[in-house]
C-alpha cells in the first residue's frame, strides 16, 4: 500500500481545534490568574477550566487516532536526526497535554473550587482540600505551561522553516485544503 502524504481530516481538525482552544485558555488563565478575587475572576476561570478540560478529551482523542492510524512520513529530504527529534517533540507535548489539565484539576480540588464541566457535569475533587497544596500545584501548573509554550515555540518555529525557508511539504500535510505534496 502507498503510504499516505498528508494526515488525515480528522488529526488536521483535532490539530487545529486544539491549538486553537490552547492559544485562548493560556491568555485567559494569565489574565483571571491577575485578578483580585471577584464573581469576574470566578466565571473567567470557571471557563478557563472548560476549555482545559475539552483539550484534555482532544488529546484522549488524538492519541486514539495515534494509536489507530500512522503519521505520513515526513518529506525524505529532513535528516533522520530532525525526524527523531520532531517525533520527541510531538510526544512530549502530548504529555504536557495530558499533565496540564490534570495539574489544573488538582489545583482546583486543593484550593476547594470544583471542576463544574460546562456547568453541568461536576467532576470529583482529586484530592483534600489543602491552601498549601494548592499553592504548590498553581506552582507546577505555571511550570508546565513555560514547557509547554517554550515547546509550542520551537514547534512553530520549525513548521515555519520548513514551509519558508526548506519550501518542503511538512506544513502543508497538516494543513486543512492543501493540495498535498
Ligand atoms: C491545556 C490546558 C490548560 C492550559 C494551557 C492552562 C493554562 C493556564 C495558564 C497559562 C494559567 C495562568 C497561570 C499564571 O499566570 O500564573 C492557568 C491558571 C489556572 N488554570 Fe489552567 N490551563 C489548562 C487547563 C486547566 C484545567 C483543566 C484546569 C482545571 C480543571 C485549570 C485550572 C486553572 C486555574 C484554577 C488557574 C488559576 C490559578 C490561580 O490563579 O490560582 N487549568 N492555566
Ligand atoms: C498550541 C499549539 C500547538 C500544539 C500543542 C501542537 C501539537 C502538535 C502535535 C502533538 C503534533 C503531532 C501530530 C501527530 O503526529 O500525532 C503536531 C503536528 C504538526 N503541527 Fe502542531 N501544534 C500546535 C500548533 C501548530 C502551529 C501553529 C503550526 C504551524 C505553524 C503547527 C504545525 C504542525 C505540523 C506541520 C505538524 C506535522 C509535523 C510532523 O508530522 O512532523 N502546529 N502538532
Amino acid at each position: 500500500m502507498i503510504p499516505a502524504t498528508r494526515y488525515t481530516a480528522t488529526a488536521i481538525a483535532l490539530h487545529w481545534l486544539a491549538a486553537l482552544l490552547i492559544f485562548a485558555a493560556v491568555p485567559l488563565g494569565i489574565y483571571a490568574h491577575e485578578l483580585a478575587f471577584s464573581p469576574l475572576k470566578l466565571k473567567l476561570i470557571s471557563y478557563h477550566k472548560w476549555l482545559g478540560v475539552t483539550i484534555f478529551l482532544l488529546t484522549v482523542a488524538r492519541l486514539a487516532w495515534r494509536a489507530t492510524h500512522t503519521p505520513p512520513p515526513l518529506p525524505a529530504s529532513i535528516p533522520l536526526w530532525q525526524q527523531r527529534a520532531a517525533h520527541g517533540l510531538h510526544h512530549l507535548l502530548y504529555v504536557l497535554l495530558l499533565a496540564i489539565p490534570l495539574s489544573g484539576w488538582l489545583l482546583s480540588s486543593a484550593k476547594g473550587f470544583p471542576v463544574v464541566y460546562l456547568g453541568l457535569v461536576q467532576l470529583p475533587d482529586l484530592v483534600g482540600r489543602s491552601a498549601e497544596l494548592g499553592d504548590l500545584l498553581v506552582g507546577v501548573h505555571q511550570i508546565l505551561n513555560l514547557a509547554l509554550l517554550a515547546l509550542v515555540g520551537l514547534h512553530v518555529a520549525a513548521a515555519l522553516k520548513h514551509h519558508f525557508i526548506d519550501r518542503d511539504a511538512t506544513l502543508r500535510r497538516m494543513l486543512p485544503f492543501s493540495k498535498g505534496v
